[in-house]
Parts: structure tokens; sequence; C-alpha cells
């Protein structure tokens, strides 16, 4: 059984989360817990079922098994569009963008039909502040598809913040990125659990992880193998195996 996480900071509580592909078994039995203010790592070799697990978290697959209560609430039936309305936002591994729209039109695009049918309404004064603290401001009117690979990690960082995510699903969101755009990553998702708002942070840069999280979680082959700091996790036996066993 779950805790309870009635009346206590547990933001999100994920418990025996299941999902397989025809034969390929990627989650089993997967629980875990984000609470208020904190950010929760996730790492693991590739193919461990780290941006699966984010995907059913923020609903854009179904588990076969296992629930996902958000802020006390069960989200499992709820469409990805409802889970954002309530909070929770997905910073997508291949860092998504309206390439030939403008910086700050990525921010301001209202788009509730797909992409295809899309406008530019949004708040612009918001938008202009959040390309402020991410320091893209002097890229406002640059199109999406001509920034750089760091600055289109910062760019999918704020079309997550311009959401006002209460819990932040990001999923690598520092690959690639130098160590000035990693440093205002770091300073944007601290900012954010300082306001009481949660992380679930897939990275592979374990200095990062080590940096920022309050706790990471080790998942190999669908399970969680190991939890605690990163350091007692990269002491952990199975996972020492997962990543020299099986690295590619
Ligand atoms: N839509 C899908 N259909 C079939 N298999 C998938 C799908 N998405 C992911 N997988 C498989 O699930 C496993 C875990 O993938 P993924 O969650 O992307 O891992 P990670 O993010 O840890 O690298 C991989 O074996 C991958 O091939
Ligand atoms: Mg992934």
């Amino acid at each position: 059984m779950s805790q309870s996480n009635s009346g206590n900071d547990a933001l999100l509580d994920v418990t025996q989360l299941s999902k397989r592909f025809g034969g390929n078994v990627v989650l089993q039995g997967v629980s875990l817990t984000v609470n208020r203010g904190q950010i929760v790592g996730l790492l693991g070799p590739n193919g461990a079922g780290k941006s699966t697990l984010l995907s059913a978290i923020a609903g854009e697959l179904r588990p076969d098994e296992g629930s996902v209560i958000f802020a006390g609430k069960q989200v499992g039936s709820k469409s990805v569009p409802e889970r954002c309305a309530m909070g929770i936002v997905k910073i997508h591994q291949e860092a998504r963008s309206f390439r030939s729209l403008s910086v700050i039109n990525n921010l301001r695009v209202v788009h509730p039909g797909g992409p295809r049918k899309h406008w530019i309404g949004g708040n612009e004064s918001q938008s202009f502040e959040v390309l402020r603290s991410l320091k893209l401001l002097d890229h406002a009117y640059d199109l999406a598809g001509a920034l750089s690979v760091g600055q289109q990690k910062l760019l999918a960082l704020a079309r997550a913040l311009i959401r006002e995510p209460v819990l932040l699903l990001a999923d690598e969101p520092t690959a690639g990125v130098n160590a000035a755009i990693a440093g205002v990553i770091k300073q944007e998702l601290r900012r954010l659990t300082e306001q009481g708002r949660g992380v679930l942070l897939v990275s592979h840069d374990l200095r990062f992880l080590s940096e920022i999280c309050d706790r990471v979680i080790a998942l190999d082959l669908g399970l969680v193998v190991a939890a605690g700091s990163v350091d007692a996790v990269l002491q952990n036996e199975k996972v020492v195996s997962a990543y020299l066993g099986r690295r590619t």
C-alpha cells in the first residue's frame, strides 16, 4: 500500500506503476514520491524506462497497472491538458519548440487544437520576464530553429515555466549544454523549489544531480534498484553493474 499523503508534503505519489510494450516490460512496479520543495533525481542507463515513467506521470501514456496521485488527487484518468492545467508540466527529452516561430512567440503561442492550429496570445510581459530570467532576452526575436543546442534547452525550460508548473517533470534538461547554461537551469529549478513546487529530474550528469537533488532514484530495466543520495546510489552494486555492464 502507498502511504497516505493527505495533509503532508507529498506532491506526487506514484505507486506500483507497470508498463509493457508488447512483450517488452519497461516499468515494473515503480513507486516514488516527490514532496513539495524537493528536487528528486532519476538516473539509470539508456533504456531503463526513465522517459516512459515521466510520460506515464504526464498522462502521455497509460500504465498497465499502478496509480499516480498528484496533490492528493488520483490523476490516472486525466488527459495531458487536464494534468497540465493542474500543474504537471513536462520538458521533453527532445526539447520541442516551434522552430519557425520567434523565441518570444514560442512562449506566447496558444494551441488548444494541436500544433497545426495556433495563435499568438499568452501573457506578453510574463513571457519577456521568463526570457529575462533565463538570459534569453537578447534572442527574443530570433527564430527558435536558429538557436544553439543549449539555447534550445533554455527555451524548452522557458516554455515549461510559462505554464507555472507545480510539479516539473524535466527529461534531461541539461543534455548538451555548457556550464553557464547548466548554471542558469540549476538556478531556475532551485527557484521553483523555493516556491514550494516539486521537480522530478532525469539526468546523466551526476555532478548536476548531486548539486541540486534532495535524493535520487536509480532505475534499471524498469525497476527501482536504489534510492538515496547520489553518492550512496553510485556505491550500490546493482547501479554499478547496470551502468558498467550494458553501457553502449
Ligand atoms: N512507444 C514505445 N513503444 C515501444 N517501446 C517503447 C516505447 N517507448 C519506449 N519503449 C521502450 O521502452 C524502453 C525504455 O525506454 P525509455 O523510457 O525511453 O528509457 P530511458 O529514457 O531510460 O532511456 C526501451 O526499451 C524502449 O525501446
Ligand atoms: Mg529517456
